[in-house]
């Protein structure tokens, strides 16, 4: 049984094999609709959502299984307390899947850890959104017909902007990518990903602050929201909040084939009269979630079946003698979680968080 908290947890041949399945479903719905029959889904969320939980929702009813759940913390028990693995621990009791996302950044693993049923990551903090990635690499696979050889500008809240992480991480398995990070001084690159993978695997990336400077040479634009609620200090969030903003005068300076891509929800950083240029694929973005909801969904639950015993942790490199500082670590709140570093980088001495990937 296997659970997604990273989007490094799935090969490149198994990202191919999910987007295949997705194709399939589009094509042949009525295959599908009786899949999960009896099978319950219970989507966890304890921080907003709208597109990550509905298309979670409707990914299970449309393969002919049931949802539970709640999609605010306020109403679960863990306005009372409650821990997230005692919460995994009892909803595996009631449902054959989860779907988590949760404010505190690896929360969703620490689940998966406690729960007997796989835990599908829907966003933990300004860490990871694997699913989110899973919905962008079947656009970009859908629009412009492949994922190599591509040119991707990712613009915005690059620090707190879970989404960016998650398909960094992916693309950068791709033969040919090149990245542009497109962001304000103070909202680049966070270092778990500028070290594990710009530098350590030698991906190529150049970093501006000119959104109009990058137009000309992306194939994909993925423009972020500024992340309002990670922020500390309000008045950065003012300060910065229209760094960029997508209209259609810059869209003039991009390729006629690029396509604009946007997690969503959007506050002010793409002029809604870009909507109407066919390069603009935010909104088959949000529906590409739901095909590809479906298919991990699918896999999970197959898998599972195959094997009911949990994937034992990789153990090489772990230490238990540091402390995380990061506040918006689970290890900050969780009951008794130990804490757990794993070297990452020995010559250079580095050592990462197991739960939120920061360093010592
Ligand atoms: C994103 C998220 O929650 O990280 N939304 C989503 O899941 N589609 C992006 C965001 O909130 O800005």
């Amino acid at each position: 049984m296997r659970s997604l908290n990273s989007i490094l947890e799935l090969s490149v041949a198994e990202l191919d094999e999910l987007i295949a399945t997705a194709k399939d479903i589009i094509a042949h719905p009525e295959n599908y609709w009786d899949k999960c029959a009896h099978k319950k889904l219970a989507t966890l969320f304890f921080e907003p959502s709208t597109r990550t939980r509905l298309s979670f929702e409707a990914a299970m009813l449309e393969l002919g299984g049931t949802v539970l759940g709640f999609s605010e913390a306020g109403s679960s028990s863990a306005a009372k307390g409650e821990s997230v693995s005692d919460t995994a621990r009892m909803v595996s009791c009631y449902a054959d899947i989860i779907a988590m996302r949760h404010p505190k950044e690896g929360a969703p693993y620490v689940a998966s850890r406690a729960a007997t049923i796989p835990v599908i990551n829907a966003g933990d903090g300004g860490h990871n959104h694997p699913t989110q990635t899973l919905a962008d690499i079947l656009t970009i696979s859908r629009e412009l017909g492949r994922l190599d050889n591509l040119t991707i500008g990712v613009c915005g809240d690059l620090k707190y902007g879970r989404t960016v992480h998650s398909l960094i991480e992916a693309m950068s398995r791709y033969e040919g990518i090149k990245f542009v990070l497109i962001s304000p001084e103070e909202l680049k690159i966070p270092g778990f990903i500028r070290y594990n993978v710009f530098e350590n695997k030698g991906i190529p990336y150049t970093e501006t602050a000119s959104l109009e400077e990058a137009m000309p040479q992306l194939d994909v634009l993925y423009m972020t929201r500024i992340q309002r609620e990670r922020f500390d200090d309000p008045w950065e969030y003012e300060r910065l909040k229209d760094s960029y903003v997508l209209d259609v005068e810059k869209m003039k300076l991009a390729k006629e084939q690029m396509c604009v891509l946007h997690p969503l929800p959007r506050v002010n950083e793409i002029s809604v009269k870009v909507d109407d240029d066919p390069r603009a694929a935010y909104f088959r973005q949000a529906l590409n979630g739901k095909y590809m909801r479906m298919a991990l969904i699918l896999k999970l639950l197959d898998e599972a079946k195959q094997n009911p015993e949990k994937e034992a942790i990789d153990t090489t490199g772990l230490e238990y003698d540091r402390v995380c500082h990061n506040p918006k670590c689970i290890s900050q709140t969780e009951q008794e979680l130990p804490q757990i570093f794993r070297c990452t980088d020995k010559a250079a001495d580095i050592h990462r968080c197991i739960y939120c990937e920061q360093r010592a």
